[in-house]
């Protein structure tokens, strides 16, 4: 319990920069989601928590500790890794046992710490058996008992509900998040599941090719997304490329103007649009921006329908339309009516 600083960070491997100049601040017993792309440096900037990986620049503090320069078995992290890498031959007991051996914890002690950290997983009474005999969820819970039974300042989970079917994840994540709330301990859980990450998070960090992108809660995230880059990325977004002709002025490629919110953008721009913020039909009468548009797709989703409607019949919307009682089902080639107001869009730099 403590925590854990993270600052200008930096790994180069050659001429490549996967980590690049990364700050984060964890609070004590803050649940922290690492979110991003596949390749954007997730799992090499815990390791470098960890300890496993050198970095080639920055700091890395855990309460008053610089960690820096620690090795792995000094720093006092749980980590618990995407794969489990429990040992085979090795019973449920003698895995979590493991790391207070290489520890050296007198042989007293470990018996009592391997129970308490099996019970706190609900696997007291597992302790004989074997990797092989146990389900996927099961051996998770293993990897986590052994994380747990070196009483880690900082618990780092990498991906570990990657391996488990989709009911599974549901219940493994209540477990965790209970138990890491009891234990109240400072965790940074990488995940590239985004219902995962707005679930499971205190506060989330996005990252993209190396970088930082934003850090904030769910909210501040989804309504006040940095660029257009986490825009995309957390929840869903209908984007317009244009250009900014004058304060509160935009123009689509496609020659429309829209009224938007004055913003500090000017030139190549791109637009972002929630969909919740898009009114449909005879709701859109009397707002500023005001289109007819064209379904191009429609896919029922039960709640709701999801509707890619085409301005000028080349830029794309999101739409998603609440399902309720007498509906008229949207079909491909119908015209549409859509509006929203001069706030509801976020304009940003456009981006190569
Ligand atoms: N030892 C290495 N040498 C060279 N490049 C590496 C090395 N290890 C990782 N990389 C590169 O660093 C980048 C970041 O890798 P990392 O494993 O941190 O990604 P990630 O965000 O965890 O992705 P994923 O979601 O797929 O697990 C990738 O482009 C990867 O190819
Ligand atoms: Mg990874």
């Amino acid at each position: 319990m403590a925590r854990l600083s993270i600052s200008h960070l930096k790994k180069r491997y050659g001429e490549l920069t996967v980590v690049d100049n990364v700050d984060i601040a964890v609070a004590d017993g803050e649940f922290l989601v690492l979110l991003g792309p596949s390749g954007c440096g997730k799992t090499t900037t815990l390791r470098m928590v960890a300890g496993f990986i050198p970095p080639s620049a920055g700091q890395i503090t855990i309460g008053e500790r610089d960690v820096t320069n620690l090795p792995p078995w000094k720093r006092h992290c749980g980590l618990v890794f995407q794969s489990y890498a429990l040992f085979p031959h090795m019973s449920v007991a003698q895995n979590v046992a493991f790391g207070l051996e290489m520890h050296k914890v007198p042989a007293a002690e470990r018996g009592p710490r391997v129970a308490e950290a099996l019970r706190l997983v609900q696997l007291g009474g597992f302790d004989e058996r074997y990797p092989r005999q146990l389900s996927g969820g099961q051996q998770q819970r293993v990897a986590l008992a052994r994380a747990l039974a070196m009483e880690p300042q900082v618990l780092l989970l990498d991906e570990p509900l990657s391996n488990l079917d989709a009911k599974l994840r549901l219940e493994v994540r209540v477990e965790i998040r209970e138990l890491q709330r009891k234990l109240g301990l400072t965790t940074i859980m990488v995940t590239h599941d985004q219902e995962e990450a707005l679930t499971m998070a205190d506060r989330l960090v996005v990252m993209d090719r190396g970088k930082v992108r934003q850090i904030g809660t769910q909210r501040e995230l989804y309504e006040k997304p940095a660029d257009r880059f986490v825009a995309g990325f957390i929840g869903r977004s209908a984007f317009l490329d244009g250009e900014v002709t004058a304060p509160g002025r935009f123009r689509t490629a496609g020659g429309r103007e829209i009224a938007c919110a004055a913003a500090g953008t000017s030139g190549s721009a791109t637009l972002a649009l929630r969909p919740e913020r898009i009114a449909i039909g005879s709701e859109a009468d009397g707002l500023p921006n005001r289109f007819a548009t064209q379904i191009v797709h429609a896919s029922y989703l039960g709640a709701q329908l999801d509707v890619q409607v085409a301005l000028d019949g080349q830029e794309r919307m999101l739409l998603q339309i609440p399902n309720r009682p007498g509906l008229s089902e949207p079909r491909p080639g119908d015209t549409i009516t859509i509006g929203w107001a001069e706030d509801a869009g976020l304009v940003y730099p456009r981006e190569a």
